[in-house]
């Protein structure tokens, strides 16, 4: 049964026409009313394969009844109260994600871009704790933290900061995967007190860090008592085919930062502290009026509590294998193809040339996909996908990408 939009969200004017939204998107001229698992309805009734998931949000899909009810029963309840008093819900939703973390303490925030804000906050007020007024920080080419200005400053787009000015300051950037960089940024910062990093950058076009790679940062870190901390936005919450992109490597960081995935679509983000990185922050030092409210504690913790029910972490990986190894098939030996890569269903699919035009090939298609940095193909679908609707969406991205590169 599907739920019928009211008629006032139903566009009776053009969708490229957003008079009074500021113009901050180029949206594609589609919008929809409903959603079904993998499947979206658009306002002129067509349907749709989502690949993309909102950007690696719906992870239960859409509309799914444990997310729905769990949402309307909480809503009946309790929506809003503030931080200045207890949550019991935010309460056991950090239990719920210190466990499956290894962390030991959760701020909770409305975005990723407010999650990795805390943890900047965190790293520098961790360096001012041991005497050192202008902390820095490591960051790395081709990331993506956010459009905050701290974030933004963070974020390796140079597009994204025209016009912005002077953003904050004390980030050394360094090429993704190369250790050597590090040591070398260490010897000329030594106001440095943590790197902040994605194991799998998503904007950056799915570049995949290796385990060693990751294991060699966690032993700098200890050595030098910087903070590891992880950009888990796009990567955590099941996505890679594990809790966490880094548990992939085994070890485990100073700091995460969550959201996307983790409330299903309702906007909460949380910076996860454990060890030296726990107990750093204090009353005062950060806070947020809406972070960690019941309602959106609600759905996370129906979300964590269906994956674990669904099993939809071995699905993702299950699914994803699936994907990759469709799409390597289908495109062995085409021209124009470079490579197929990715962890769980965080899938890239980098071509020798620009090919943002397949977002529009795969519409008219009835596919929903991605593409990042110009040439990658990104897909994030829900990690409820099925081996039927997984083999639909990489043979029609083959397809798409075929013949796309013979025109
Ligand atoms: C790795 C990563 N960090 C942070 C962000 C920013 O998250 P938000 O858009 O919720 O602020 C994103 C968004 O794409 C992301 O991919």
């Amino acid at each position: 049964m599907f739920f019928i939009a009211p008629d006032y969200f139903v566009s009776k004017v053009s969708l490229a026409v957003t008079t009074h939204l500021m113009n901050t998107y180029s949206r594609q001229p589609l919008a929809f009313t409903h959603g079904e698992g993998v499947w979206l309805w658009s306002t002129d009734g067509k349907k749709y394969l989502d690949g993309l998931a909102g950007i690696a949000v719906n992870g239960l899909g859409h509309n799914h009844p444990k997310l729905v009810k769990a949402i309307c029963d909480q809503a009946a309840r309790l929506i809003h109260t503030s931080n200045l008093f207890g949550v019991v819900e935010q309460e056991a939703l950090a239990t719920r994600l210190c466990e499956l973390s290894g962390m030991q303490e959760a701020f909770f925030c409305n975005s990723g871009a407010e999650a990795n804000e805390a943890a900047i906050k965190l790293a520098k007020y961790y360096g001012y704790k041991k005497g050192i007024e202008n902390a820095k920080i490591i960051v790395m080419e081709r990331a993506w933290h956010g459009r905050t200005l701290a974030t933004l400053a963070a974020t390796d787009s140079p597009k994204a900061k025209v016009g912005f000015g002077d953003l904050p300051g004390g980030f050394v950037r360094v090429p993704y995967r190369d250790f050597a960089a590090i040591e070398k940024a260490k010897a000329e910062n030594p106001e440095i007190q943590a790197i902040l990093m994605e194991v799998l950058q998503g904007e950056g076009g799915i570049n995949v860090a290796e385990i060693e790679y990751l294991k060699e940062l966690r032993k700098l870190c200890d050595a030098n008592g910087w903070l590891l901390m992880i950009d888990e936005v796009q990567s955590g919450i099941g996505r890679t085919g594990e809790w966490f992109g880094y548990q992939h490597a085994g070890i485990l960081p100073d700091v995460i930062t969550l959201a996307k995935g983790l409330g299903s679509g309702v906007p909460i983000g949380a910076c996860l502290a454990a060890g030296k990185a726990a107990g750093v922050m204090g009353p005062g030092t950060h806070g947020t009026t809406f972070g960690g409210g019941p309602l959106v504690c609600a759905a996370a913790m129906a979300t964590l509590q269906t994956m674990d029910e669904d099993k939809l972490l071995a699905n993702a990986n299950e699914m994803g294998h699936l994907i990759r190894a469709v799409l390597t098939r289908e495109l062995a030996g085409v021209a124009g193809v470079k490579e197929v890569r990715g962890r769980g269903l965080m899938i890239g699919l980098e071509l020798w040339k620009p090919c943002a035009e397949l977002v529009a090939l795969g519409r008219e298609k009835g596919l929903i996909i991605n593409v990042t940095r110009d040439n990658v193909v990104r897909l994030l679908p829900p990690l409820i996908i099925n081996k039927e609707e997984s083999e639909m969406l990489a043979m029609g991205v083959a397809a798409l990408v075929k013949e796309f590169l013979a025109q």
